[in-house]
């Protein structure tokens, strides 16, 4: 079983994914205690992305992160490195267009999306700066990028309660429903690395976005930042 380290070495971290893709969602809805779905509704409103327009989403996994805009009539990429994780989504969803693809190396021309969007991928990135700029290259001007990822909890004592949560409780129950347990020590230590919700935007910004906004999920625990791609 492959555990990434937080040197994100692209190998380590595909193979991880394709480690746990079996049983990825289920595994997922569980750690979440099912506050995963309530932020995939924020990701798709926070796009605001009509029929015929087109959606990229990147490291999108077995495609649940994707499954709501293509459910609403919005014509979607689910792209990811990970070919276990793509073949579990292409099982589920034939009707998906599954893309292999590295968000640092976009195989996509320039301008050819109306928005991007990522969830929970940018964390597993080795290189977040190279991947936002193929992002900017990408998205059409005028174009959005929304980016969901796990940030900080705003209220001190809620802060601890959730840090313990993730070092102690998350990997225990993992080990009683992950196909690769060690992958969520991963997960504990890779949010806990993390910036914060401003030093996220600071670096959205710093690689071209313009109008770096947020908002916060769970008291915190998921940050939702949205940017535009100056006209
Ligand atoms: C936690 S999963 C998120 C999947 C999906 N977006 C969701 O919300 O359920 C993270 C995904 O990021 C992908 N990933 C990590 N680094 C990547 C990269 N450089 N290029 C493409 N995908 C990447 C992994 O393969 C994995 O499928």
């Amino acid at each position: 079983m492959t555990r990434a380290s937080l040197e994100k070495d692209p190998r380590d971290v595909a193979a991880m994914f394709d480690d746990v893709a079996s049983k990825y969602d289920v595994t997922n809805d569980v750690l979440s205690l099912g506050q995963d779905r309530l932020w995939r509704r924020a990701v798709v409103a926070a796009c605001a992305a009509r029929p015929g327009e087109r959606v990229l989403d990147i490291a999108a996994g077995t495609g649940t992160s994707s499954e709501p805009f293509a459910d609403a009539g919005v014509e979607v990429v689910p792209a990811d490195f990970s070919l276990g994780m793509l073949r579990v989504g292409h099982r589920r969803r034939g009707d998906l267009a599954f893309t292999a693809a590295d968000a640092m190396r976009l195989p996509f021309a320039d301008a050819s999306f109306d928005v991007v969007t990522m969830s929970f991928g940018l964390r597993n990135v080795a290189d977040p700066d190279a991947a936002l700029a193929e992002f900017l290259r990408v998205t059409r001007p005028g174009g959005a990028f929304v980016l969901c990822e796990f940030s900080q909890p705003t209220n001190g004592a809620f802060r601890t309660l959730y840090s313990r949560y993730l070092m102690r409780s998350l990997p225990a129950i993992a080990r009683a429903v992950s196909s690769n347990p060690e992958s969520y020590v991963y997960l504990a230590e890779s949010i806990q690395a993390w910036p914060d919700q401003r030093a996220m935007a600071q670096r959205i910004a710093a690689s071209g976005w313009s109008s770096v906004r947020w908002r916060n999920l769970s008291g915190g625990i998921v940050a939702l930042h949205h940017a535009v791609r100056p006209e």
